[in-house]
């Protein structure tokens, strides 16, 4: 009997079945000869989907890795673009390679014109997050060379196009947003730098960033830069799976971040710190969450059953915009809310620790980004990490279209009854509770 193995008996039967073992994981389809038996795993909490050298997580350790390098050491020493190059190509690129990285992404930033207009048929208060769907989504029909995808240069091309682009698409929407007239990327400043420009350049001829904002900018966006199969990576590699080009996957992926719980969450800590309002107001609300009257926003991860390793980053970097903007008052409940949600039993036996959420809100308000801004936030810097696992993807001859299966819980074969035949709703309540 091979040692790297795992010996099932079916207990229905008394048959006894080996099945291997790889990288410590079994492959759910080998159940398959015990009977028809499949995985359920709703969620997909224990469920590998692919093989990946993108990312390393060690949750348990609060250790996070791009291609084997501590995030702590990117954060610190790295920026975003070249950060974004060791993301999508597996490697960090000597001087000569990032110049031309850097030209290769600068020379997308622009936008067709006329989604100018289509970003203007949207109602003034709209979502920049919903705008962001559409838009990124609309950039298959400008290039449809994105159909492409077995296709290398191509690849290249839209990764470029898209890094390129989601600045420019999410700085329109703010723009929107705010009535004011749209701001034509500045290719001489930095790919944040850029970012601050378009979003916050007025009548001056050229934007002078902050330098401190502009780096602490680049730092939370190496930090978003990928976290392996979260739900807007696992939405964008499902999508992809079906061959379709990648900016309507990366749409998917944006739909995905959407959500209160995914990318949604920072927007969601400053309205819960806001309504806490005051620190003596503090234990009174982790009542609250203990009781299952809402949750902790930016506490709790699905991975990292210890401190988020990019939320220590982020409260250091909180104090460095404090001292341009000064200081964010929520921080302060921010503070004291981690100090005792961590010395609670119920976060505490539940491994609840600040995920990347729980400060980096706080920043982006200090550097004046509206709520709704906050999620765009997360997408731009994503879209590298989407990128590479796209291209992952489509590369690995052990994927197929995505389609999981099911435990069909439902009624049993039954015959069409006519209108007249059938019982009054209230009869059907059950079914119909179970329905929506
Ligand atoms: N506040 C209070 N209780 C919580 C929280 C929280 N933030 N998170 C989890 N729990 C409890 C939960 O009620 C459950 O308790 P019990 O075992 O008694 O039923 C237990 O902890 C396990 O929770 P879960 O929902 O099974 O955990 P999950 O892995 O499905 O959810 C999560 C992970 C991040 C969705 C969740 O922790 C959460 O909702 N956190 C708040 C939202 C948030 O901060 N999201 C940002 C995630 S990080 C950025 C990103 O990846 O997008």
């Amino acid at each position: 009997m091979a040692k790297d193995s795992l010996t099932i008996t079916d207990n229905r039967t008394g048959k006894q079945y080996e099945i291997p073992i790889q990288d410590n994981a079994i492959r759910t389809a080998d159940l398959r000869q015990i009977g028809g038996l499949v995985g359920y795993d709703p969620a997909l909490t224990n469920t590998a989907t692919c093989k990946s050298k993108i990312t390393y997580i060690d949750g348990d350790k609060g250790i996070l890795r791009y291609r084997g390098y501590p995030i702590e050491e990117l954060a610190e020493k790295s920026n975003y673009l070249e950060t974004a190059y060791l993301i999508v190509k597996g490697e960090l690129p000597d001087q000569k390679h990032f110049d031309m990285w850097r030209h290769n992404i600068t020379i997308h930033t622009m936008v067709h014109e006329n989604i100018k207009k289509f970003v203007d048929g949207f109602r003034y208060d709209a979502h920049p997050m919903g705008i962001l769907v559409s838009t990124v989504g609309a950039l298959s029909t400008y290039y449809p060379d994105g159909k492409d995808i077995m296709n290398l240069e191509s690849r290249r091309l839209q990764t470029r196009r898209l890094i390129g682009k989601l600045p420019t698409l999410a700085a329109f929407a703010y723009r929107h947003n705010r009535g004011l007239p749209y701001v034509y990327p500045d290719n001489d400043l930095s790919y944040s730098g850029n970012f601050l420009s378009m979003l916050f350049k007025m009548t001056e001829l050229k934007y002078q960033p902050d330098p401190v904002l502009e780096q602490a900018l680049d730092v939370l966006f190496i930090l978003h830069a990928d976290h392996e199969q979260n739900c807007s990576t696992n939405a964008l590699r499902a999508v992809a799976s079906s061959q379709v080009d990648p900016y309507s996957a990366v749409a998917a992926a944006v739909a995905a971040l959407y959500g209160p719980l995914h990318g949604g969450a920072n927007e969601a800590v400053i309205r819960m710190l806001q309504e806490i309002g005051s620190v003596s107001r503090i234990p009174e609300y982790i009542k609250k969450f203990k009781a299952g009257e809402g949750r902790l926003m930016g506490f709790g991860h699905r991975v990292y059953k210890n401190y988020d390793p990019r939320a220590k980053i982020i409260k250091k970097v909180a104090y460095e915009v404090f001292e341009v903007t000064g200081k964010n008052p929520l921080i302060d409940i921010a503070i004291e809310l981690e100090r005792i949600a961590l010395q609670d039993d119920y976060f505490v036996s539940r491994k609840l620790y600040p995920n990347v959420d729980f400060y980096s809100g706080i920043i982006y308000q200090a550097m004046g980004f509206p709520l709704t801004m906050f999620p765009v936030l997360f997408a731009i810097p994503r879209t590298s990490g989407w990128m590479a696992q796209w291209a992952e993807l489509v590369r690995d001859s052990e994927q197929r279209i995505t389609r999981p299966r099911q435990i069909y819980t439902g009624e049993a074969p039954r015959s069409y009854t006519p209108i007249e035949g059938r019982p009054e709703p209230s009869m059907r309540e059950e079914a119909v509770a179970t329905t929506i």
